[in-house]
């Protein structure tokens, strides 16, 4: 034999010297979830081990990432029933959660990157991520109320928006609208192919944002598709996107390839709330190791492509390689 693969694999040192890909808080976007209220910590049912923070524990709980290396953050918000309406009037008010959320982290760590999710859902009486008329989600209209709504959090001082909605040509409108009001430096990350998953399911649970009728399907991705997300990245990256994404990750690892071969800037991807939930539930019942699986489904959605990795276990993790 003179091809023996093993040698490569012999011991921890070498497979580590010749890792063709490696993890570090470098590759990390953690999402923080806000409610209203004071000293409230509230565990989000379906994401054990994940909680909701008012305004003043949330900057304990950024603190705690900053300390082991963590500095890029995705903000998103739960928003009480009695703001939510059709229009998602709410999202843009100067005064609302979000963007009082952003005003002070900002506030109080200037130096990481803060982005804000856009999407009218947290906001809307449907639960829906634009405007309804008629049972249907208006595409331009939408893409007016999203506009004001990324102005206001840049305003607020965010760093990134990062719009969730898949309306069409919501890229260019909240790009013009940031650049008229003299935020050039605020950038995009488009969440570019966002299918249509069952996998967002916790998430929904931790804003009560389940869409009240019907599903997200005339606007969310058919998971069939790949070729359809690579068009969307494409789009997106025209109309002047920053950053694009592929969401969810795991279950999509194709199209984070295929959409890394086109990209001509960084592509992300959302390991999202129904993966967290899975490997949970799984190590929970000590049916798979959970450090382990951690490990291995993050290590595969870079391998796959992703620059960036959205990720609810990114404080686990970096203490996992820390450890390692
Ligand atoms: C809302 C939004 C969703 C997620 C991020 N932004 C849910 C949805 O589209 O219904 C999902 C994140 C996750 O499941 O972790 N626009």
């Amino acid at each position: 034999m003179n091809q023996r693969p093993r040698r490569l694999r012999s011991s921890a040192v070498i497979r580590n010297l010749v890792a063709e890909t490696t993890l570090s808080a470098n590759d990390f976007l953690v999402p923080l979830f806000i409610e209203h209220g004071k000293h409230s910590k509230s565990e989000i049912h379906s994401m054990p081990g994940y909680y909701r923070f008012s305004l003043d524990e949330i900057l304990n709980e950024i603190e705690e990432h900053v300390k082991v290396g963590l500095k890029s953050f995705l903000l998103f918000v739960k928003e009480n029933d009695d703001f939510k309406d059709n229009d998602g009037t709410a999202a843009a008010n100067p005064n609302g959660l979000m963007q009082m959320a952003i005003h002070k982290i900002k506030s109080q760590f200037p130096d990481i990157i803060l982005m804000s999710d856009v999407a009218l859902d947290p906001y809307s009486t449907f639960g829906h991520d634009g405007i309804v008329e008629n049972n249907e989600i208006v595409n331009d209209k939408t893409n007016i109320a999203l506009a004001a709504m990324a102005v206001s959090h840049a305003n607020a001082g965010v760093d990134w928006v990062a719009p969730s909605d898949m309306m069409d040509g919501r890229v260019a409108a909240i790009r013009k609208a940031l650049d008229d009001n003299g935020f050039s430096n605020c950038g995009i990350m488009a969440y570019s192919a966002k299918y249509a998953s069952c996998f967002y399911g916790p998430f929904r649970d931790a804003l009560d944002s389940a869409p009240g009728f019907g599903d997200k399907k005339t606007y969310q991705m058919n998971p069939a598709n790949v070729k359809e997300g690579v068009f969307e990245a494409q789009l997106d990256l025209a109309e002047g996107a920053d950053m694009v994404m592929v969401k969810p990750a795991g279950a999509y690892l194709d199209v984070i390839k295929a959409v890394k071969e086109i990209a001509t800037k960084p592509v992300s991807a959302y390991q999202v709330s129904g993966e967290y939930a899975m490997i949970k539930a799984a190590a929970a019942k000590g049916w798979v190791n959970e450090d382990a699986a951690i490990i291995e489904s993050l290590t595969a959605i870079k391998r796959a492509g992703a620059d960036v990795i959205a990720t609810y276990f990114a404080k686990t993790a970096v203490n996992l390689i820390n450890k390692s």
